[in-house]
């Protein structure tokens, strides 16, 4: 099972909570974030890219970087883990995206892949006046569609007359080509989501679900399994969790009951009315998912609790999650989780004997 880290690009990661951890994203939190993931053997590093952040007391995702520029940096202070970048298609040309992404193939020397970000969040674009109108929201992941078939054009040979209904392109051209294969990842929940990484994608997240249970996401990745063998490719679900660990049970879950009495209401309201805006409904919709009961504070990522040694244990359990090849982590506290993932939790993790023997 892959493991990999989620990295904080926007203020305080993914706790709306005035009684967290605080902290603006910078260049050099990053670096140290992902240098600590390399040398404790993590497999991979995704930043997300926001526009617009949710306000409330905490300005919730109000300073954000962005996704590809901090990778190109990343990739020049890394030797071994992969790196995701997040592309947002409404606002770059998928062949401006595709030319980013083989810099950073160079820079990296073939470690890089793209997150393709559909957009489900109207502010973000409507500020810059590129919002398409809320028929978008239907067809978001058609748009997709065709953004990855003119990038995988551009890579695999060089040039795209692409003809669709959202883009055109009159023999754009694109070298050199990347030296190694350029993943594209997804995060789609709805079934048009699940379908287009099907589709077009080689991994698709899930998100992980509840408190201390590993394997509740487990029809979420049946889901991504039925599609991927339906398309006739191979497209792997990948769970997203955050660790909050102590080195007693008790003293973490008090971190996490702290953090919820601190939970930033305004911040959580901002974001359900984003999420409100899909006229497909509540349960398609995952924003909506994130910002409603019981842990609306952590858009209800599916959350470990505890000792090292329980957090092992549960993850241990994540690895039996059948159809999942990797997860990716979040934490209260990237620096301080981090030293705890790989100081004292994956060595007592079954699944990461070999990744302990190696590092
Ligand atoms: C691991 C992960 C990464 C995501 N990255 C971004 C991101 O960078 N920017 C963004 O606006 N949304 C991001 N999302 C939201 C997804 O792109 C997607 O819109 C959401 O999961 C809802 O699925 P749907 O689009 O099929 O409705 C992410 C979600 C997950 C689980």
């Amino acid at each position: 099972m892959d493991i990999g880290v989620f990295i904080p690009i926007a203020n305080n990661g993914w706790i709306m909570s005035a009684t967290s951890p605080q902290y603006l994203p910078s260049f050099d939190l990053n670096k140290a974030i992902t240098q600590k993931a390399e040398r404790y053997g993590l497999d991979f590093a995704l930043s997300m890219i926001k526009l617009h952040g949710f306000g409330g007391e905490t300005q919730f995702w109000d300073y954000a970087l962005e996704s590809f520029t901090l990778m190109a940096g990343l990739a020049a202070v890394t030797d071994r883990i992969r790196l995701y970048a997040s592309v947002p298609v409404l606002a770059i040309p998928p062949a401006i995206a595709a030319r980013m992404a083989v810099t950073i193939d160079s820079i990296s020397h073939g470690r890089f892949g793209l997150n393709i970000v559909s957009g489900w969040q109207k502010a973000e674009y409507d500020q810059m006046s590129i919002w398409p109108g809320e028929a978008h929201f239907l067809r978001r992941y058609d748009y997709c569609a065709e953004y990855v078939t003119v990038m995988k054009q551009l890579w695999e040979t060089g040039r795209s007359d692409f003809k669709g209904q959202y883009f055109t392109m009159n023999d754009c051209r694109l070298l050199p080509q990347p030296s190694a294969r350029i993943d594209i990842i997804c995060a789609g929940q709805s079934q048009a989501g699940v379908d287009f990484a099907a589709a077009h994608a080689d991994y698709n997240f899930c998100f992980g679900m509840g408190l201390n249970e590993p394997t509740k996401c487990q029809p979420s990745v049946q889901r991504n399994v039925e599609a991927s063998i339906a398309s006739g490719r191979r497209c792997e679900a990948l769970l997203l969790f955050m660790i909050i660990a102590d080195e007693t049970d008790e003293a973490a879950h008090a971190k996490w009951e702290r953090y919820k009495e601190g939970a930033d209401l305004d911040a959580i309201a901002w974001m359900n009315h984003q999420g409100e805006a899909d006229p497909r409904g509540a349960l398609d919709v995952s924003a909506i998912y994130m910002s409603r009961p019981p842990s609306a504070m952590n858009l209800n990522i599916g959350t470990l609790v505890g000792s090292y040694a329980t957090v092992a244990r549960l993850m241990d359990e994540i690895a039996e999650v059948k159809g999942a090849a990797g997860v990716m982590l979040t934490f209260d506290d990237f620096l301080v989780g981090l030293d705890q993932f790989g100081q004292h939790i994956q060595p007592l993790m079954k699944t990461r004997a070999h990744v302990v023997a190696a590092v």
